[in-house]
C-alpha cells in the first residue's frame, strides 16, 4: 500500500497555532476543497463566532458547542482557547482533517476540552438529539450551501440554543443562477436584483425558517449578514408549532420590484404570492421575488454584546462589520444601491454619507449598510431617496 502524504504549514490565528493545508488561490475567493484546508479570509467569520460563544457562555451559561465541519480545527480550537466554554466538539468527515486536528489539539494543549470525531455531520447531530445530549451552539460551515444540514443542526441544539450557518454559494443566493436559487432555497427571482446581497441573507433565513417550521420549530435571527463571498446567520431555535406558524405568517413575504427603475415594495406573505401590479414610478410591470424572510435579520442587543466581546476589539474587518450591522439593525428590509439609482437618473452617483444625512434631515431613519459601500438603508419612500440622490438643485 502506498503512503499518503500531505504538506502542512503552520499558521496562527487568534490565540492558537495550528497546522493546515497550504492555501492556494486568491485569499478572498472560495479556496480549493482539500482536506484540512485553512482559509484566512474567513478570520472575520471566526472572530464573530468567538464573540458569539463568549456571549453564550456569559449570558446564557453555555457549556457545550461544536464545529461539526471543522477541517483543520482552527475554529474549534479558538472556541476552547478564547472562551470559557467547557467542551468543544470538532468533527469532520475527512480522515485527513481529523488526523490534522488531533495534532493541532495536542499542539495547543487542549486535549481536555476539545473532543474530536470522524463522521458525517448529520449523523453526529441527529445522534446528539437522539441521545438527548443536545448542544448550546452548533457551527455549520460547509463548502457551498448549508441547506442539507439545517434540519439536523436545528435538532441538535437545546431549546433556545443557537445554530450558526455559513453559506458560500453566493452566486445561487444572489440570484446569479435563478434556477439554483429556486432549487436550493425555494426562492423564485428572475435574475440578480439591485439588492442582491440582502436577497442572499433573506433567502437563507427564509429557507431555514421553512425547514424549522416543518419540524415544529421556530427560529429568531440574532445576527445575519453578507460579507465577501459568504452569507452567515446566527439563529436562536425553539420548539413550538403554533409559534412556528406565527413566524411564517409574520416573517415570510415577497418583494415586488421594478427591473427598470429599481423601486421595490415588501409584501407580506403567509398565504402565498400577492398579485403583481405596475411600478408606481415608471409604469413598468413589477417582478416578484420570494418567498423571503422579511422580519428582522439582526437583534440590536445581541449585536451590541457581540461587538463588546470581539477578539482584538472593535478594529479589523470583524469590528467594522459589526459596527455597521449595529447601525442598520432597526431599519426596514432592503437597501438602495446609489450607483444603480444614479445610473437610472443619469446623475453622478452621490456619496452615501450625504444621502444618509439628507434623509435624516428630512426626518427619516437612514444608515449606510454593511451589504455594500455605495448603498443606503432607510424608511423613506423611494421618491425621497431619488430626491436625495439628485441632490440640491443648483
Ligand atoms: C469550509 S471547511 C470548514 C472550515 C472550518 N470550519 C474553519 O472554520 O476553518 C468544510 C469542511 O467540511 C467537511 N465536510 C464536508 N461535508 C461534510 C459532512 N457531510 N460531514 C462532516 N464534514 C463535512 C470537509 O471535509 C471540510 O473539512
Ligand atoms: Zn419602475
Amino acid at each position: 500500500m502506498g503512503a499518503l502524504s500531505i504538506s502542512l504549514k503552520m499558521y496562527e490565528e487568534g490565540a492558537v497555532s495550528f497546522y493546515a493545508r497550504e492555501v492556494e488561490g486568491s485569499s478572498k475567493g472560495p479556496l480549493s476543497r482539500s482536506a484540512a484546508f485553512y482559509n484566512p479570509a474567513m478570520r472575520e467569520n471566526r472572530d464573530i463566532a468567538v464573540a458569539a460563544v463568549r456571549w453564550g457562555v456569559s449570558e446564557r451559561g453555555w457549556g457545550r458547542v461544536a464545529d461539526v465541519m471543522a477541517a483543520s480545527g482552527v475554529r474549534a480550537l479558538r472556541f476552547a482557547a478564547e472562551t470559557d466554554v467547557d467542551e468543544v466538539l470538532a468533527n469532520d468527515s475527512n480522515p485527513l482533517a481529523v488526523y490534522v486536528m488531533q495534532r493541532n489539539v495536542r499542539l495547543n494543549g487542549l486535549e481536555g476540552r476539545v473532543r474530536i470525531s470522524l463522521g458525517d455531520a448529520r449523523v453526529l447531530m441527529y445522534g446528539l438529539a437522539a441521545a438527548r445530549r443536545r448542544l448550546d451552539f452548533v457551527d455549520v460551515d460547509p463548502y457551498g450551501t448549508p441547506m442539507p444540514y439545517v434540519d439536523s443542526a436545528l435538532c441538535s441544539v437545546r431549546s433556545r440554543g443557537v445554530v450558526g450557518l455559513t453559506a458560500t454559494d453566493t452566486p445561487n443566493l444572489f440570484a446569479v443562477y435563478p434556477k439554483k436559487l429556486a432549487r436550493v432555497y425555494g426562492v423564485f427571482c428572475r435574475g440578480k436584483p439591485p439588492f442582491f446581497r440582502e436577497l442572499g441573507v433573506r433567502s437563507l433565513l427564509g429557507a431555514a425558517a421553512r425547514v424549522a417550521a416543518g419540524g415544529g420549530r421556530w427560529l429568531r435571527p440574532l445576527l445575519s449578514y453578507a460579507s465577501g463571498h459568504y452569507v452567515r446567520a446566527y439563529l436562536e431555535v425553539g420548539l413550538g408549532a403554533s409559534r412556528a406558524s406565527d413566524m411564517l405568517e409574520e416573517s415570510l413575504g415577497w418583494v415586488e420590484y421594478c427591473r427598470k427603475c429599481g423601486s421595490w415594495k415588501i409584501v407580506g406573505g403567509g398565504v402565498g404570492p400577492p398579485e403583481i401590479g405596475r411600478c408606481q414610478l415608471c409604469g413598468e410591470k413589477m417582478s416578484l421575488c420570494g418567498p423571503l424572510w422579511i422580519g428582522p435579520t439582526v437583534d440590536e442587543d445581541f449585536v451590541g454584546r457581540v461587538a463588546d466581546r470581539l477578539p482584538g476589539g472593535s478594529g479589523g474587518e470583524a469590528g467594522w462589520l459589526v459596527s455597521r450591522l449595529r447601525e442598520e439593525a432597526n431599519l426596514p428590509p432592503l437597501y438602495h444601491d446609489l450607483d444603480f439609482l444614479g445610473g437610472r437618473l443619469k446623475v453622478s452617483s452621490p456619496s452615501p454619507g450625504r444621502v444618509v444625512e439628507e434623509l435624516r434631515a428630512s426626518g427619516y431613519k437612514a444608515a449606510r449598510t454593511h451589504f455594500c459601500p455605495k448603498c443606503v438603508k432607510t424608511d423613506a419612500p423611494i421618491e425621497e431617496v431619488i430626491r436625495a440622490v439628485r441632490g440640491p438643485r443648483l
